[in-house]
């Protein structure tokens, strides 16, 4: 059995979290920086990497101390290598280099996405590879055929927004706060989502991709005319993502031969329950087994990176301590 301490800093959650091979989580201390970054209605880069630097020590330190573990229990130190915004990433990347340097043990640089993506798998044992993955976050959205640890083929991506970001955007149009997805998904409850008339970005497309940039305009638009509550506009919004999402979901799942047995859903965005229903409906569809991660896992987090640190020590993967810090790293 092994021991992973894993780093997050890729964005605005400064995390770090003590997992073992067993999918035991021994500990995950995690800070958010929503204050740091609400009065600019969004994630100012500079601020954040500060915000890590200040953070990441501490949080180490009490994942160690709830854990029991001390620096010499661990088989490998784990952290977020990119993409993300690069000053923060730096920071927890250095920090594990710094930690690997000390302890002698081996550094395992993991891309946030690949975290993202193998999460589901921390909560259930009985979820093997391939399995289908939505992979929808602030920065991300694509269809993916998961075939094993570092083996991932794109199927679909979005030609422009990712859907977190529509739902950022979207929140800041109609004054709904930050950050904006849980804002937007609160609002909507109290909201008719017949009500607004949104368009369906590439609904019905001969093509696998996604686009929610047109959606965003729209919402923009509707706002500006006066017209309707802003509830019913997040409710009419939420309503069109989840139309498409659907919608270029089945126009994937029907064209495949082979299809996995499994839909899984990770990323922040994963955290909303209309589009975790429709998932689950879809899946049922196709007669697939519906996977999706708590909440807690859904969004950024140390536990996600350790874990995805243990598949891939298990596999025989670890990193120089001159491993670089990348703002793009496509999986
Ligand atoms: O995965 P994540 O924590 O960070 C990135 O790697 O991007 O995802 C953050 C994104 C944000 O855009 C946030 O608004 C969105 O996930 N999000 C949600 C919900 N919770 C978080 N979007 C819709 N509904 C939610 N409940
Ligand atoms: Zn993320």
């Amino acid at each position: 059995m092994t021991l992973i301490l894993g780093l997050e800093s890729s964005c605005d959650e400064t995390a770090a979290a003590i997992v073992r091979s067993d999918r035991t989580i021994l500990s995950h201390a995690l800070a958010g920086q929503e204050d740091h970054h609400r009065a600019f209605g969004g994630v100012v880069p500079e601020i954040a990497a500060r915000a890590h630097s200040d953070l990441m020590m501490p949080l180490i330190e009490t994942a160690l101390a709830d854990a029991g573990v001390r620096l010499d229990d661990l088989d490998a130190i784990a952290a977020t290598a990119g993409p993300g915004l690069i000053g923060g990433v730096m920071v927890g990347l250095v920090t594990a280099k710094a930690l690997a340097m000390a302890s002698g043990k081996p550094l395992i640089a993991v891309n946030h996405l690949e975290g993202h993506a193998l999460s589901p798998r921390l909560v259930d044992p009985d979820l093997d590879f391939p399995y289908m993955l939505l992979l929808v976050s602030g920065g991300h959205c694509q269809l993916l055929r998961v075939r094993g640890v570092g083996q991932y083929d794109r199927l679909a991506t979005t030609i422009d927004d990712a859907v977190g970001e529509a739902f950022d955007k979207t929140a800041k149009i109609l004054g709904l706060g930050f950050p904006g997805g849980p804002a937007v998904e609160k609002a909507a409850l109290s909201g008719n989502g017949a009500a607004v008339p949104l368009p369906r970005p590439l609904k019905g497309a001969d093509e696998p991709h996604f686009s929610f940039a047109g959606l965003k305009s729209a919402v923009l638009r509707a706002h500006e005319s006066g017209q309707y509550r802003a509830e019913d506009i997040a409710a009419s919004f939420q309503a069109a993502v989840v139309e498409c999402l659907s919608d270029r979901l089945h126009y994937s799942l029907s064209r495949m031969d082979e299809r996995p047995t499994a839909l899984v859903v990770a990323g922040g965005v994963a955290a909303n329950m209309a589009i975790r229903a429709m998932l689950e409906q879809v899946a049922g569809q196709y007669a697939m087994r519906f996977c999706a991660p708590p909440l807690w896992l859904c969004t950024d987090n140390g536990a996600m990176i350790a874990w995805a640190g243990a598949e891939r020590f298990a596999a025989g993967l670890t990193d120089p301590l001159d491993v670089a810090a990348r703002p793009r790293w496509p999986l």
